[in-house]
């Protein structure tokens, strides 16, 4: 299968989750800083909204570090029907990936125009099927792919993912400026790494306290989770079995079903969606 971006799409495809009445919430999980927990925490948020009862589909975005096949534990390639991309699922979730169309070994030398046309695919030429939730897995950064997404996505939420350190917390906010600067509403702040609960039943600070707390007052949105770190979770990861499917009950993964009740109970303002006045 030819690599998204290589041969343009007609131009009359639109993007569905753009549309003033799509009834898809989309969800930017993203952070300024890297190996925070974005890729963790938007596959194990999709795993549990989906154990919820909702149609839940992520687009990994990553486009050079793609890691959601390999989390959600798809070996499986996209099957075309006709000229669609019909994603793979794993544990009620449906995704699309760049490591889909990439070698693992295979540098991914993508230019800007590129990119922003990959991305496009993902988001017009695959069966998504109105999902409730699509949650994107951003790179880390605030660069080119987060800003072709928030003019593709402009109804999205974002989530900023950070760790408890105060330095981190800095460094994470800034994918909070890239969403003002772009109109998009952050909102929410994750907190990851949290703390490490030991034998002992005590629970230790590893990487300080406090940075997603700081954080989320700075930008005046809830802290809606505190992920602890726990070994299984990255165990978890790296064998396609995330925690929240795997141990739902577990602390990591009550912690995730807590984000998704959070989500629900939280749902983003409502616009005025008045089709008469829609210009053509
Ligand atoms: N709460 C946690 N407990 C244990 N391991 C974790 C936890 N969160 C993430 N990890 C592990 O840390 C590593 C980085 O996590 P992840 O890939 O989700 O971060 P990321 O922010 O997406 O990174 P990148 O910026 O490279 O995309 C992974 O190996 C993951 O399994
Ligand atoms: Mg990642």
């Amino acid at each position: 299968m030819a690599p998204p971006g290589d041969t343009p799409a007609p131009p009359s495809r639109t993007i569905p989750f753009a549309d003033p009445a799509s009834k898809t919430r989309v969800l930017l999980i993203a952070s300024g800083k890297g190996g925070v927990g974005k890729s963790s925490v938007t596959v194990n948020l999709g795993v549990a909204l989906a154990a919820a009862g909702h149609r839940t589909a992520v687009v990994d975005a990553d486009v050079w570090g793609f890691s959601v096949p390999r989390m959600l534990g798809i070996e499986q390639l996209p099957e075309m029907a006709g000229e669609r991309i019909v994603p793979p699922e794993a544990h009620g979730v449906r995704c699309i990936s760049m490591g889909f169309f990439a070698e693992e070994d295979q540098a991914v030398i993508w230019r800007g125009p590129m990119l922003h046309k990959a991305l496009e695919q993902f988001l017009t030429d695959v069966t998504w099927d109105d999902p409730d939730f699509l949650l994107v897995d951003l790179p880390p950064g605030t660069g080119d792919i987060s800003i072709s997404l928030a003019q593709f996505l402009p109804r999205s939420e974002v989530y900023v993912v950070t760790t408890p350190q105060p330095a981190a917390q800095r460094v994470a906010q800034r994918a909070a400026f890239m969403a003002q600067k772009v109109n998009l509403s952050v909102r929410g702040v994750v907190e990851n790494m949290s703390w490490f609960t030991g034998d002992d039943g005590k629970r230790y600070e590893l990487f300080g306290a406090g940075g997603g707390r700081e954080l989320a007052d700075r930008l005046g949105v809830p802290l809606i989770g505190q992920v602890p770190l726990i070994p299984a979770l990255r165990e978890g990861a790296d064998r396609g079995l995330p925690i929240a499917a795997q141990a739902p009950d577990s602390e990591a993964g009550r912690a995730f079903s807590a984000m998704a009740a959070h989500l629900l109970d939280n749902p983003p303002p409502r616009r005025i969606h008045r089709p008469e006045l829609k210009i053509s």
